[in-house]
């Protein structure tokens, strides 16, 4: 029997009011179907801990084909995958839930009956990577808020340990080796003893090292976009991952403090560049890297199977790093419309990665003064207001908003009505009105 409980209060209090009116709607719904949901996985763990967590995932006892195809919501986006009968909603605000039939992956013997229902969620949760993670909490509205915990998972909670559900967990799917390390450095959980013991002989035995480069690619990447990386990277090294993912690959104090500045930047500067396009990952990637041979370096990028895009960054992030130094530490780049001009021609990651990896206050000020302020900065006027001023269109008007923003830039220019004079004085009227013609 599983250990039950009801948490219709915790739902309440960590849910937000969208997820939750959306969960009674979805409960509803499969009640009316005679089916049951259940919110699973991670979800349950983080409610369970109070933390926030964006991923709605659910389970239905029935068929989740049926079940997505009934949903009726204006705006609400559904897309199916009848082979694996799962799919997805995409409510009109961006609102995501998967859902996905509980699946049994065995049968115990040919003949068996049809199981009673709450049978293959077990079966479904049984699949599962950890025992805080294979939990499910009830959102049909006949037992709305019931927990359902056959394998303590609310027991580990408590104790704060990441457990496996059973011995061959990892073998199954080694990716969980990684998965493991970032969960227990993120909820600051320990590994059992048992599954260390499991993740080690999953390490030995090569499982990880043979991953393909994608799915090892996806799981550092999600570890690198964690909040803070460096835990989880560090406790990597502690296990030995590296040393069996990436041969010869050398961590020492410039990666370790090159690491913790990019945390330390990204958390300070999100609010005001907000847009590295899911790249700084990368940054990281290349920090770890610092220190190794230029042939490590380029194995690593081919064992994650790195885009083209992807490799450019690295690339030019690790080689360009002394040249960059050189260039924006000196005299010569000294303008603000100077630090733009070298600066836009790189991606705004790379920019990230060196004002991290160097120990030169002026260039990390530089980058940082870029990647805060610069880089967003524009006139007032636009190229619209140059065409009504009487300009032509086309790569004039291109020239002179160029102009226009180096000397915003150098705080030369600061209002509308010292834009308009400096155009007015460095392009005259005549000049315009010939130009029109
Ligand atoms: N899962 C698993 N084995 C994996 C990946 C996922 O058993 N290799 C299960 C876990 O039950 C997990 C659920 O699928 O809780 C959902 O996976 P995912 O959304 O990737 O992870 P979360 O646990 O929700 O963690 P996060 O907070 O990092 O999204």
């Amino acid at each position: 029997m599983p250990w039950t409980d009801n948490l219709e209060h915790l739902l309440k209090e960590t849910l937000t009011p969208r997820q939750y009116e959306i969960l009674i709607y979805l409960g509803k719904e499969a009640q009316s179907l005679g089916m049951k949901a259940y919110i699973v996985g991670g979800i349950v763990r983080d409610i369970m801990l109070g933390r926030e967590s964006l991923d709605l995932d659910v389970v239905v006892e029935g068929n989740a084909v049926d079940f997505l195809k009934s949903i009726n919501q204006e705006g609400c986006h559904i897309s199916l995958h009848e082979r694996y009968k799962t799919g997805s909603l995409i409510f009109s605000d961006g609102m995501k839930v998967d859902v996905a039939t509980a699946r049994r992956e065995f049968y115990e013997y040919p003949l068996a009956q049809p199981r009673v229902s709450s049978d293959s969620l077990k079966h479904d949760l049984y699949r599962r990577d950890f025992t805080i993670n294979a939990m499910a909490v009830s959102i049909t509205p006949d037992s709305w808020g019931t927990l359902i915990d056959y394998f303590g998972g609310r027991r580990d909670l408590n104790k704060k340990t990441l457990k496996v559900l059973h011995n061959l967990s990892f073998v199954e799917d080694p990716t969980r080796v990684i998965r493991g390390i970032r969960l227990e450095q993120r909820l600051n959980f320990h590994l059992e003893d048992n599954t260390l013991r499991l993740l080690h002989s999953c390490l030995k035995g090569g499982l990880l090292a043979r991953l393909s480069g994608y799915r090892l690619r996806s799981e550092l990447e999600l570890t690198m976009q964690e909040k803070a990386p460096f835990p989880a990277l560090k406790r990597m090294a502690e296990l030995g991952v590296w040393d069996i993912l990436f041969p010869g690959l050398r961590i020492g104090k410039t990666a370790v403090r090159t690491i913790r500045r990019l945390s330390a930047f990204l958390a300070r500067i999100s609010r005001d560049f907000p847009d590295f396009r899911g790249y700084e990952w990368l940054a990281f990637l290349a920090a770890l890297a610092i220190e190794s041979h230029e042939t490590v370096q380029f194995a690593i990028l081919d064992r994650l199977s790195l885009a083209p895009r992807e490799r450019d960054i690295m690339v030019q992030s690790l080689d360009g790093l002394r040249a960059a130094e050189q260039d924006l530490g000196g005299r010569t780049l000294v303008k603000n419309s100077e630090i733009y001009g070298y600066l836009r021609e790189i991606s705004p990651v790379t920019a990230l990665f060196w004002s991290a990896a160097t120990e030169r206050w002026r260039v990390r000020r530089r980058i940082l003064s870029y990647l805060t302020r610069l880089y967003r900065t524009k006139s007032h006027l636009t190229g619209r207001d140059l065409i009504e001023m009487g300009y032509r269109g086309g790569p004039q008007i291109g020239e002179i908003l160029s102009q226009l923003r180096d000397r915003c830039l150098n705080e030369e220019l600061t209002t509308l009505e010292e834009e308009v004079a400096w155009i007015k004085n460095n392009f005259p009227l005549e000049l315009r009105q010939t130009k029109r013609h």
